[in-house]
C-alpha cells in the first residue's frame, strides 16, 4: 500500500496527472501524506520559493439573495443581522490595507441586489483611481457576462467564483433548485473569455460529498485551469438547514491543497480562513501542504462576526484588528514570507 503512494505521488510529480483509482486512493488514505506533502512543498518551493502572496479581503455586505443550505448568510438566515459597508468605508479599508503593504483588494459579498452593476462599477473605478498599482478582485457570485464585461472595464482584474462542486447531482444537493451547477461553470468560462484573472474551487466534505465528486472536482479544475483554486473544509453553522451534518476533514482538505499542487503546479493556492477554523495551526499547515496565499481580513472589525459563513470563524475578535502580523508570524512558521507585490496582473 505504502509503496503504491509513493508511486502514485512520483506519478503526479512527473505528468501531472493520475488515473481516477490512483487519486481516489490518495485522497483516502493517510498513509499518503508522507509522501504527498513533501512533494507538493517541494513543487510550491521549486516555482515560487519562499514566497507567500497577501490578499486583503474586504467583505462588504452580508446581504445575500440566495438561499444556499449550507451557508450562515442564506437569505432566509433571519437570524443573521445584515449590514453593508458605504464606499467611504471600502475606500478607508482599501487605505488602511495600501499602508500595511497590500496590493490586492478583494472585495466580496453575498449576492446584494442592493449593489448594482452601476454601484459596482462606481466602487471599482474609485479604487482603481486611487490605486492604479493595485489588483482589485471581485467575488460577488453569478452575474451576466455582459455585467462582469462592465466590471472589468471599471478596472477590475480577478474574480473568485468557487464552482463548490462539479457533480451536477450533489450540486443540486447543496443549493435550491433555482441554481444550477452549469450556470457557475458558465459564469467562470464567461470570466476566463473576458480576460480576469480567475479563481475557482470547492469545499471539501461537504454533506453528501463521496472521493468519486472530489475527483470530478480534479478534472474540472484541469479542464478550468483557473490562477487560484480556493479550498476549505465545509464547516457547519448553527443556523443553516445542513446544521446536523459534521464538519468536513483537516487532513483531507490538506491532502488536497498537495494534489493540486502537483496537478496544477503554477496555482495561487490559499491557505483558507476555514483551514485556520478547523485547527489553530490550519493555515500554516495549508502551507506546508503546497498553498502559497493568505487572505488576512481587512474589513472594520465591527461588522467581522456578521460576515459568518459558517460557525466559530477566526478574526473576528478586536486582538485580530491586524492580521497582517498575526499572518506574518504564521508564514515564518510555515518556512515562508510575505511578498507584497502584486505578481503579473493582466490588464
Ligand atoms: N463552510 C465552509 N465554507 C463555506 N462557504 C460558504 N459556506 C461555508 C461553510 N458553511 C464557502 C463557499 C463560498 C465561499 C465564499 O465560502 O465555498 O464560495
Ligand atoms: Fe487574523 Fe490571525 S490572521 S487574527
Amino acid at each position: 500500500m505504502e509503496n503504491n503512494m509513493k508511486q502514485h505521488v512520483q506519478q503526479l510529480l512527473e505528468k501531472r496527472d493520475l488515473p481516477d483509482e490512483g487519486l481516489v486512493q490518495l485522497i483516502e488514505s493517510e498513509q499518503a501524506d508522507a509522501f504527498l506533502f513533501p512533494a507538493a512543498n517541494g513543487v510550491r518551493r521549486r516555482i515560487y520559493g519562499d514566497a507567500v502572496y497577501i490578499r486583503g479581503l474586504i467583505e462588504f455586505t452580508n446581504y445575500c439573495k440566495n438561499n444556499c443550505y449550507y451557508c450562515g448568510i442564506r437569505r432566509d438566515n433571519g437570524k443573521a443581522v445584515r449590514y453593508r459597508l458605504r464606499t467611504e468605508e471600502i475606500l478607508e479599508c482599501c487605505k488602511e490595507g495600501y499602508a500595511l503593504g497590500y496590493r490586492t483588494f478583494v472585495l466580496q459579498g453575498g449576492e446584494d441586489p442592493y449593489f448594482t452593476d452601476e454601484r459596482i462599477c462606481r466602487i471599482v473605478s474609485s479604487i482603481r483611481e486611487r490605486y492604479p498599482d493595485c489588483a482589485i478582485t471581485l467575488s460577488i457570485g453569478e452575474k451576466p457576462k455582459d455585467s462582469y464585461r462592465a466590471y472589468f472595464q471599471a478596472g477590475a482584474n480577478r474574480y473568485l467564483l468557487r464552482h463548490e462542486t462539479a457533480n451536477e447531482i450533489h450540486y443540486s444537493r447543496l443549493h435550491p433548485a433555482e441554481m444550477l451547477s452549469k450556470n457557475r461553470k458558465r459564469c467562470l468560462y464567461d470570466l476566463k473569455e473576458i480576460g480576469y484573472q480567475v479563481g475557482a474551487g470547492f469545499m471539501v466534505g461537504s454533506p453528501f460529498q463521496t472521493t468519486e465528486h472530489l475527483v470530478e472536482d480534479l478534472r474540472f479544475l484541469q479542464a478550468l485551469s483557473p490562477d487560484m483554486v480556493g479550498i476549505g473544509p465545509y464547516l457547519r453553522h448553527q443556523d443553516t438547514p445542513f446544521c446536523p451534518y459534521e464538519n468536513g476533514s483537516l487532513e483531507r482538505t490538506l491532502r488536497l491543497i498537495s494534489i493540486l499542487r502537483l496537478m496544477l503546479p503554477h496555482a495561487l493556492i490559499p491557505a483558507t480562513t476555514a483551514l485556520g477554523t478547523i485547527h489553530p495551526e490550519g493555515r500554516e499547515m495549508g502551507l506546508k501542504a503546497g498553498a502559497n496565499v493568505v487572505m488576512p481580513n481587512l474589513s472594520p472589525v465591527s461588522v467581522r462576526k456578521l460576515y459568518s459563513l459558517y460557525d466559530d470563524k477566526i478574526c473576528t475578535g478586536e486582538e485580530s484588528a491586524q492580521c497582517r502580523g498575526c499572518l506574518e508570524k504564521r508564514v515564518e512558521r510555515a518556512g515562508c514570507r510575505i511578498v507584497t507585490d502584486i505578481g503579473n496582473v493582466r490588464r
